[in-house]
């Protein structure tokens, strides 16, 4: 074989072996964005860096079309997809409170308080796996999970499609856009997340000038960028286009208070033990919310988190898994001190606890560029009227039924 004839050969195996590694960090990480962030990777083995943000990945099984898209926002905003027609998904993702529901904990269905801090809708299309433990692989099979759960809208398949099957603006949008006689509980669920899909920010402060325009941020907000990839170490888990690298982390964040004082929170908190499959003893004895571990039931996973993104923060406070900070002002003094809160209190699974999160010896000074920086992750709030609702009407009127009862 001739030289010429070999060289192809070893170049091909080289991008061979570049995709290889590419392709297992993806499963490690899940990562939706993480095709660019591998080339980041590969050129200069830090961190990727901080970057615009692309259009969100479209699975090829649901496409976005208008209609659709229309069918989904009404969806979103119909507390008919529920248990007892009360509770939606704006309900604890209303659009004036960041698109998320502005408590520590979430509201829950009626009768109940949710145990985590109710995640923003805005971007949620990016992540290769969605809720805070990564629970689900899909916008698709997140949406039922809520609609669905004890604590979230509590509603049954049958009888919410049933809801949909009797109005009649949903039967026409449903044959329009699934070409199904009736409503399916699936395809609903299908709509809800193409529009999810345009809940995206990418016009930013940050993003413009990563694209050129060197005026889109202060000088202070320079600073504070410096720190975030510098001194702060921020960059380490806060990466790339949605600055998160979709890891999963105990960073220390301390048990929220309500545990032990809120007996309604309580009540949800054991009854989340229970339906996760908690062995007896942990449920006994577990005082916080074990977060990843659920996923695969191991103990080192207790108290991890997925690393969020940083991007329209500045409108959804409080903060973390728990919601225990409200402002981004806590957030940096908890990192500063290297997790923990001003009482001195940290995660409960302190044996967990990140190498990468310690004590970062900022400046007061150096604390409020941080902060400036952070509000650079987010444009114009996105505020959204709620669209009108379709009304309630029989299947067929009496003289219908009249009507073919007479042709038989
Ligand atoms: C009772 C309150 C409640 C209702 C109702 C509710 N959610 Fe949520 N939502 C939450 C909370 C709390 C979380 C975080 C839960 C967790 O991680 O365990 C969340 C998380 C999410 C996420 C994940 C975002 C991310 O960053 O991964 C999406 C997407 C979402 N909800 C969409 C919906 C949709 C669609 C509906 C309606 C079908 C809905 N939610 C109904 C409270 C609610
Ligand atoms: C070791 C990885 C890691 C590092 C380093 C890190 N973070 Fe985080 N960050 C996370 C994880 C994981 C969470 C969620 C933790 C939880 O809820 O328990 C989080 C949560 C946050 C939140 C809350 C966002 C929300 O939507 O609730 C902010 C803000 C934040 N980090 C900013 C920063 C800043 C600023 C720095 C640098 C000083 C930093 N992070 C360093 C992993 C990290």
């Amino acid at each position: 074989m001739s030289i010429k004839k070999i060289a192809p050969t070893l170049v091909a195996v080289a991008v061979a072996t570049v995709l290889t590694a590419c392709q297992a960090q993806e499963t490690k990480t899940g990562s939706a964005v993480s095709g660019k962030s591998m080339a980041a990777k590969t050129a200069q083995s830090g961190p990727p860096p901080l970057a615009p943000l692309g259009a969100p990945p479209i699975p090829p099984d649901n496409k976005q079309t208008p209609a659709k898209i229309e069918l989904g926002k009404i969806l979103f905003f119909d507390p008919r997809l529920g248990g007892d027609a009360s509770t939606g998904c704006s309900t604890c993702h209303e659009p004036d409170q960041g698109w998320a529901w502005a408590e520590d904990f979430s509201r829950g269905y009626p009768g109940t308080v949710h145990w985590r801090n109710s995640q923003t809708i805005i971007n949620s299309a990016y992540y290769a796996r969605n809720f805070w433990a990564g629970s689900v692989p899909s916008l698709e099979k997140q949406a039922p999970s809520a609609a669905k759960g004890g604590v979230a809208g509590n509603g049954e398949n049958d009888i919410m499609e049933s809801r949909l099957a009797l109005i009649p603006g949903y039967r026409k949008r449903f044959k329009e856009v699934f070409g199904t006689e009736w409503p399916l509980i699936g395809d609903a669920w299908r709509a809800i997340a193409a529009f999810e899909r345009t809940l995206v920010q990418r016009d930013t402060p940050l993003d413009k000038y990563l694209l050129g325009d060197k005026n889109a941020l202060t000088e202070q907000q320079v600073q504070g960028m410096a720190l975030f990839n510098g001194k702060a170490g921020c960059i380490q888990c806060h990466n790339g286009e949605l600055a998160s690298d979709q890891d999963y982390y105990n960073i220390g964040v301390p048990p929220n208070k309500r545990w032990e004082e809120d007996g309604l929170a309580q009540v949800t908190f054991r009854f989340e033990l229970y339906a996760k499959g908690m062995t007896e003893e942990g449920y006994r004895t577990t005082k916080a919310d074990p977060g990843f571990y659920f996923r695969g039931k191991n103990t080192w996973d207790k108290g991890k988190f997925r690393t969020p993104s940083l991007r329209y923060t500045a409108f959804t406070a409080p903060y973390m898994h728990n919601g225990i900070f409200y402002t981004m002002e806590d957030v940096v003094d908890f990192y500063n001190r290297g997790g923990f809160d001003e009482d001195g209190r940290t995660t409960a699974f302190a044996e967990n606890k990140s190498k990468l999160i310690k004590p970062l010896g900022l400046t007061d000074e150096e604390k409020e560029n941080l902060v400036a920086f952070l509000e650079a992750f987010s444009g114009e709030e996105m505020l959204m009227e709620k669209p009108a609702m379709p009304e309630y009407a029989p299947l067929f009127t009496r003289a219908e039924l009249e009507a073919a009862q007479e042709e038989k």
